[in-house]
C-alpha cells in the first residue's frame, strides 16, 4: 500500500471518488443529520468533501493511518481502525474505498457495533470480487477481496441491512503506460509485496492486455443500523 506517495490520488482515483458519490447518494435516502460522524480512511478528503456538503452534523472525527495534509484541518484520530479505540459513541460511521485493506472483517464489525449509538449507521463503499482481474490473471496475485453475500453474511450478524449493492466500472487508457501511471497514482495494484516491471515482463504484460488497455473496478455499498 503506498498512499503516502499517491500525490496525484485525485486527479487519478476516478473509481474512488464513483464509489464515494454512490455511498453518500444512497445513504441520504436513509439519513442526512447526525450528531457525531466519524470517517474511517479519510485520507485526501474525498469522501470527506461529500460529508461537508450533503449532511447536517455537529461533530466530525477523521481517521487514517497517516495524517494527510487535508486532514491537518480536522480533529483527527490517527492510527490503524483495528487498533484504535474510537472515541465517544458515534451516529455514524463511514468509509469509503478503505475496508477491502482489513483482513479481519468480522472483527471490525463487531468494534464498529460497540462505537455505535443505537439506532446509530455505519455505511460504507468497499472494493469487491472483480476489482483488476486484468490484472490479477497475469500477476496471479491478488487482494482477498470479499463478495457482496459475504459482506452480507458477516455484517448481518450485528446489523440490520438497509442498503447492500453491487457497481462496477471500467476505466479505458491508450496504452500500458498511462494504464501503469493510473495504478502508480492510486496506490491500489492488487499486488501483495514488491512486483518489478522489468523490460520482458513490461512486453508480457503489454501483450496480456491485447490492445484493451481497461480496468475494473467492482465496488459494494453497505448501510446498516444499530
Ligand atoms: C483508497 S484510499 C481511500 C481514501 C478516501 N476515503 C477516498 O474515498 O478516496 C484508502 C485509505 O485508507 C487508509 N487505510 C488503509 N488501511 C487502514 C486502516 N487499517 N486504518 C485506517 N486507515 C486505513 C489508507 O491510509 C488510505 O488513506
Amino acid at each position: 500500500m503506498k498512499f503516502k506517495s499517491a500525490k496525484f490520488y485525485d486527479l487519478y482515483a476516478k473509481p474512488q471518488i464513483y464509489a464515494a458519490n454512490a455511498l453518500m447518494q444512497t445513504l441520504k435516502d436513509y439519513r442526512q443529520n447526525f450528531d457525531d460522524i466519524y470517517e474511517i480512511g479519510a485520507g485526501s478528503g474525498v469522501l470527506t468533501r461529500l460529508i461537508m456538503e450533503n449532511l447536517s452534523y455537529e461533530n466530525l472525527l477523521l481517521n487514517d493511518l497517516y495524517e494527510s495534509e487535508f486532514m491537518s484541518k480536522f480533529s483527527t484520530q490517527i492510527g490503524d481502525i483495528t487498533q484504535l479505540k474510537i472515541k465517544n459513541k458515534q451516529d455514524l460511521i463511514i468509509s469509503s474505498s478503505v475496508f477491502q485493506w482489513i483482513n479481519a472483517l468480522e472483527n471490525l464489525a463487531d468494534k464498529l457495533k460497540f462505537s455505535l449509538k443505537s439506532g446509530g449507521i455505519l455505511a460504507f463503499s468497499i472494493f469487491i470480487d472483480g476489482t483488476l482481474k486484468e490484472l490479477s490473471s497475469f500477476t496471479n496475485q491478488s487482494l482477498e477481496y470479499k463478495n457482496l453475500d459475504q459482506l452480507k453474511a458477516i455484517f448481518s450478524k450485528n446489523f440490520e441491512i438497509l442498503n447492500a449493492q453491487e457497481s462496477q466500472i471500467k476505466l479505458k487508457f491508450n496504452n500500458l503506460k498511462e494504464l501503469l501511471t493510473h495504478l502508480k497514482h492510486t496506490g491500489v495494484n492488487n499486488i501483495k509485496g514488491e512486483f518489478k516491471l522489468t523490460k520482458s515482463s513490461y512486453e508480457a504484460l503489454n501483450s496480456h492486455f491485447n490492445d484493451d488497455f481497461s480496468l475494473s473496478y467492482k465496488f459494494a455499498i453497505l448501510i446498516l443500523k444499530n
